[in-house]
């Protein structure tokens, strides 16, 4: 195993959440305008050769977890092969992929096969008329497919909700209920900014410990559970639920002392936080001719660099401040 790289404040980088592509089959109103946004060119994004080589590198600096993210991932042209060659890396452990489930059922058996380790469904109802209002598309039967064949090929799932006031509260019960009929996570996720709109900066009504304060009233036996370190959600326990309900403070940056994690855009570009707005261009490194250690040495230097936290990274910022481009461009 090679020695971990700690960032400046004593953070080991293990995690890189790698976006695919930007583009999306759907319109959640959280993440992207009506009309969509404006997609890069294709020849602006990393090709999967580029993603293979960084990928590589950065295992060879201690990467062992790699989250698959877009946009939707599906939509990038011949995924799986490229899954197949991610799970070839020496020092790649752990392979993740978030999808909204719309093209990924098909898959199902294969990424069991490939030993995809987990699977995060974005999933903010089950309701089908509310699933079209929050997404503006009519997906919710191939998305409620797919949930059953993670289930049925017993792949470790998680579902992410974004919490809305005036959209989707009433789904707080009957999604955390999906965690006792079935062995799966659910997770409440605090609304952030990224909405590709930055006129439209949301004021968070549903923070993390309202969306507790819900939870404790409709399950008063709820109780803590044990997290693991570098995770994201708060877990709960709801005795007689196969899985935990988790909430995320995503928004609030409660987690950002243990933040583990590193961020590749579509186009390439490195952010070591969420909230930054790209701190090395990575695509034009590996586009230049530069040597596997000169590669190295500039990721190393930026996460030598990293803001503190969340709020730090937001203001530093230097255009678009606060942060408001869509997380379908920042990928996830
Ligand atoms: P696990 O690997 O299963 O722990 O998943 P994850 O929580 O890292 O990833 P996922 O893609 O499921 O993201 C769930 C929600 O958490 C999304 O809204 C993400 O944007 C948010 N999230 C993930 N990582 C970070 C982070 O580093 N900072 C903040 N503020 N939010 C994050
Ligand atoms: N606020 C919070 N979470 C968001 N996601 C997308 N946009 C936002 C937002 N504005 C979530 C999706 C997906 C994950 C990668 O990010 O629900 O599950
Ligand atoms: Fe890490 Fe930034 Fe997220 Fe905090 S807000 S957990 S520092 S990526």
């Amino acid at each position: 195993m090679p020695d971990l790289i700690y960032d400046n404040h004593g953070r080991p980088i293990t995690y890189l959440r790698l976006a695919v592509t930007d583009r999306c089959n759907l319109r959640c109103f959280y993440c992207m305008p009506a009309e969509g946004i404006r997609y890069l060119p294709k020849k602006e994004l990393l090709t999967y050769e580029e993603m293979l080589r960084m990928v590589s590198l950065m295992a060879e600096m201690g990467v062992s977890k790699v989250r698959i993210t877009g946009g939707e991932p599906f939509i990038r042209r011949e995924l799986m092969y490229f899954l197949r060659q991610l799970s070839q890396i020496k020092g790649i452990r752990d392979i993740n992929i978030t999808t909204n489930g719309v093209l990924t059922t098909e898959h199902v058996p294969e990424l069991k096969q490939l030993g995809i380790r987990s699977v995060n469904l974005s999933l903010d109802t089950f309701d089908a008329e509310r699933f079209k209002e929050i997404t503006r598309r009519d997906e919710f039967d191939k998305v409620r497919d797919c949930f059953e064949q993670l289930m049925a090929h017993k792949i470790p799932t998680k579902i992410n909700a974004v919490v809305m006031e005036g959209k989707n509260t009433e789904d707080i019960v009957p999604l955390s209920e999906l965690s006792r009929d079935y062995p799966v996570d659910v997770r409440f996720i605090e609304e952030m900014p990224f909405n590709g709109e930055g006129s439209h900066y949301p004021v968070l009504v549903w923070t993390h410990r309202k969306i507790l304060e819900k939870l404790k009233e409709c399950y008063p036996d709820i109780q803590k559970a044990k997290d693991p370190v570098h995770s994201t959600a708060y877990n709960y326990l709801i005795p007689g639920h196969q899985g935990a309900v988790g909430i995320i403070a995503a928004f609030s940056r409660t987690f950002c002392g243990s933040c583990n994690r590193i961020r590749v855009t579509a186009q390439g570009t490195l952010k070591t936080c969420l909230y930054d707005e790209g701190v090395l261009d990575i695509r034009q490194l590996l586009r230049s001719g530069a040597s596997h250690e000169e590669i190295k040495a500039a990721l190393k230097n930026a996460f030598s660099h990293r803001p503190k936290d969340g709020f730090e990274a937001e203001k530093s910022r230097q255009s678009l401040h606060p942060a408001s481009e869509s997380m379908s461009t920042i990928g996830g």
